[in-house]
């Protein structure tokens, strides 16, 4: 049996999964999605040209291979069908499980509202109603993609679930849908969808066992796990190499080799807990020159410097065989440069992640800076410094690293 090989966000999302899923892409025959929804935001640069991915895997520029979307992830049909405008010939190059969850508007009216009631607590969620559609599945009144195929019947079930909701809709001020208008919509994304719906499982059985090169696509990032990241600011599912087992239905035995996608500073956008965010100049610098502004909602993204000790806990929790250190070249000019190498905690210096990030004060370690990595395709051609960086975080983080990205494009990219 084939072993399956996967790349997963190791900070708190937007490490650069796009760029390398991109870039291996190439060699593989499959691209699948286990988690997450049209919250997530991958970019990927190729020629000049610029692709923003929210539920679509990356593979999709790959013409040879084929992309499925598992039963993990909560699909909104109206992103989606915006989505697929922009590619031809989608027909037998992409899958949607019937099992995943139909993320509908009405989530998305609650998590807005819910966010908007927490006030100065908000998570600063996306607004994609990720959270309430997962709800709905834990609570087992949601829906899924493959009841599309019978809307009148699917109408009715929502309205049923939407029993469920009622008081939380007078409490946020949501006005309930019209049915008539439910029924459309829905006949709408049958006709759109129904030739893209597939039992994805099995198909990714028989490729396994037919021996194709399967990759699957981590969406946001270790930190946001809803059990292991910084909870309650994280997001609704687990991003964690576990949660693609489940979101694709696949046995652990199944996974292959596991690659961290790792930024060479750090970012987060939304509320929550960042022990290395810097607030100064430094922070700013890497906004401006890392273009840290959101794929998905345009928010500016916060800023900080490589946090060793969530990373080495992110490396332990996916199980990575490796790194891709990612966005080397935004670093570029600085003078010196900081890493995260311990927390201070209840007056004690302690190298692993308590339950409670908020708590903890960064200790760093400053390192020297470089000139110039951008779009450098050889690691014998990176500067000294650059390299000396590297072999640190390989020695904090215990975790090899075998990817180095210098530019946004898809051949800057170093193989070691
Ligand atoms: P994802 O969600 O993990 O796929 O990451 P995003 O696409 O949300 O954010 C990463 C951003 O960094 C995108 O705009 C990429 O084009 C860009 N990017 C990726 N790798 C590099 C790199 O090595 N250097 C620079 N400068 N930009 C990069
Ligand atoms: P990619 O796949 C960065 C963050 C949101 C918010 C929290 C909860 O592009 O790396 P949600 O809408 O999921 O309920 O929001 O999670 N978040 C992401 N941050 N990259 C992402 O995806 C994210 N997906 C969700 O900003 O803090
Ligand atoms: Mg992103």
């Amino acid at each position: 049996m084939n072993k399956i090989d996967i790349i997963v966000g190791i900070q708190w999302g937007d490490e650069g999964k796009g760029k390398i899923v991109d870039n291996l892409a190439q060699k593989y025959d499959m691209v699948c999605r286990a988690a997450g929804g049209h919250n997530a935001g991958h970019t990927i640069w190729v020629d000049g040209v610029r692709y923003a991915l929210h539920l679509i895997p990356s593979g999709i520029l790959n013409p040879k291979a084929i992309n499925l979307i598992g039963n993990g992830v909560v699909l909104s049909p109206k992103a989606i069908i915006e989505e697929m405008e922009q590619f031809e010939n989608l027909k037998g190059r992409l899958f949607i499980s019937d099992k995943a969850h139909l993320n509908l508007s009405y989530h998305s009216l609650i998590d807005k509202a819910k966010e908007k009631l927490k006030g100065d607590k908000a998570i600063g969620t996306t607004g994609k109603g990720i959270g309430p559609c997962y709800a709905d599945k834990i609570s087992r009144i949601g829906c899924r993609v493959g009841e599309l195929k019978e809307p009148e019947k699917l109408t009715e079930k929502i309205f049923e679930a939407l029993k469920f909701h009622k008081g939380t809709f007078e409490l946020l001020g949501i006005e309930l849908p019209n049915k008539d208008d439910v029924l459309s919509e829905l006949c709408e994304y049958k006709n759109k969808l129904e030739d893209f719906i597939a039992d994805t499982t099995q198909m990714l059985w028989k490729a396994q066992d037919e021996g194709k090169k399967i990759l699957i696509e981590g969406a946001q990032g270790t930190m946001l796990d809803i059990d292991h990241g910084t909870y309650p600011y994280v997001t609704s599912s687990n991003t964690v190499t576990a949660g693609s087992c489940v979101g694709l239905g696949l046995s652990p035995k199944s996974i292959g080799d596991t690659v961290g996608i790792v930024k060479a500073y750090c970012t987060r956008v939304g509320n929550g807990a960042f022990p290395s965010e810097d607030f100064g100049s430094d922070g700013d610098k890497m906004a401006e020159v890392g273009h840290e502004f959101g794929t998905t909602t345009g928010r500016k993204r916060r800023c900080g410097w490589f946090d060793a000790v969530s990373v080495k806990y992110a490396s332990r929790l996916n199980g990575c065989d490796s790194f891709a250190l990612m966005k080397l070249d935004v670093l570029d000019g600085f003078e010196k440069l900081k890493i995260c190498v311990a927390y201070e905690f209840d007056g004690k210096k302690i190298d692993y992640v308590p339950q409670d990030l908020e708590q903890v004060k960064p200790v760093y370690e400053e390192l020297d800076g470089w000139d110039k990595c951008e779009g450098v395709r050889r690691y014998e051609d990176l500067p000294q410094n650059a390299k000396a960086y590297i072999k640190r975080i390989e020695e904090l983080t215990q975790t090899r690293v075998s990817l180095i990205s210098t530019s946004p494009e898809r051949e800057d990219t170093i193989r070691r």
